[in-house]
């Protein structure tokens, strides 16, 4: 029996991650900001739930981060895995108490920071697995000159960069804890509560072609469960196609970069 935490499983992706991965046989915790949606996923678990718990935390902010991991630390002296699984999608200019980007604090920051702040629970593990999902962004170069401010943001511009931190972070991480698998997932396109900040075109439009072009709930997580059940791949890795855990490309970035952003991102949150 492992046990999993799933930033994100009170719902969508994450929720179905966590019933697949319980209906397994393991012990899963799902965090998320919503303490409703959070009993309502454990409901939904059935029987699981008795092997499930929903920790309620706002990871947007460094106080929220820091809280969370010391809850979970104090509950859970070790974690095989951790499926970041959180993400926010919004467009507009706003700033986190820290006077981050949310889109940033939520979709990179947190993760680097909760990852950190709960290794000793992951290194008391066999085969400690870290994975972050983001929307399709292949391991590729891009300019992180606004990294981390992303000033007046973007969201055309700054999307990909800000994602991309998680990439570095899974190459950081597999060469700096030894055992340690890490690895990126494209969501694909899927019909989940993540549209509720989009604007009212990006709404619109999923409404419509939503149903010919999205993927299943099912179809998105299948790389989740398959990359914690399985302990046959070596990190860093992408996978880039939903619902196809064999076609994946490995995460080979410039490493100058990578210490740059773990530089920085340490220097954010002391961790
Ligand atoms: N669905 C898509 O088409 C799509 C496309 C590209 C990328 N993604 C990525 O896929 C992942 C899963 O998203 P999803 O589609 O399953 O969307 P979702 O149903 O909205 O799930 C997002 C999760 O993030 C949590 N979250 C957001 N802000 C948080 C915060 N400040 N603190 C703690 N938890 C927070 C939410 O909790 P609450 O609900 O309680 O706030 C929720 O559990 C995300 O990383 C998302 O960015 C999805």
């Amino acid at each position: 029996m492992k046990t999993i935490l799933i930033p994100g499983g009170n719902s969508g992706i994450g929720r179905q991650a966590a019933r697949t991965l319980l209906a397994e046989g393991n012990r899963v915790v799902i965090v998320g900001r919503d303490p409703r949606k959070g009993e309502a996923a454990l409901a939904s678990f059935g029987a699981a739930a008795e092997r499930a718990s929903f920790l309620a935390a706002d990871l947007s902010t460094h106080d929220g981060v820091r809280d969370a991991a010391g809850r979970i630390l104090d509950e859970h002296e070790s974690l095989d895995a951790l499926v970041h699984t959180t993400g926010v999608l919004t467009m507009q200019e706003s700033r986190t108490a820290d006077g981050l980007h949310p889109f940033f604090a939520v979709n990179y920051l947190s993760r680097y920071h909760l990852t950190q702040l709960l290794l000793p629970a992951l290194r008391r593990s066999e085969r400690p697995v870290v994975l972050m999902m983001t929307a399709a962004i292949p391991p590729t170069a891009t300019d992180f000159a606004r990294f981390p401010e992303y000033p007046a943001f973007n969201f055309s511009r700054d999307r990909k960069p800000v994602q991309l931190g998680n990439h570095h972070y899974a190459a950081h991480l597999t060469h700096t804890e030894p055992g340690l698998a890490a690895g990126v997932i494209n969501a694909g396109a899927v019909k989940t509560d993540i549209m509720r900040s989009a604007p009212w075109y990006m709404r619109a439009g999923a409404k419509l072609l939503g149903p010919v072009l999205f993927d299943s709930v099912e179809t998105a997580a299948h790389n989740v469960i398959e990359a914690t059940r399985r302990d046959d791949w070596h990190s860093p890795l992408y996978w880039g196609k939903p619902g196809h855990f064999d076609q994946h490309t490995p995460i080979a970035l410039d490493t100058t970069t990578t210490q740059r952003l773990m530089d920085t991102s340490r220097t954010l949150t002391d961790a």
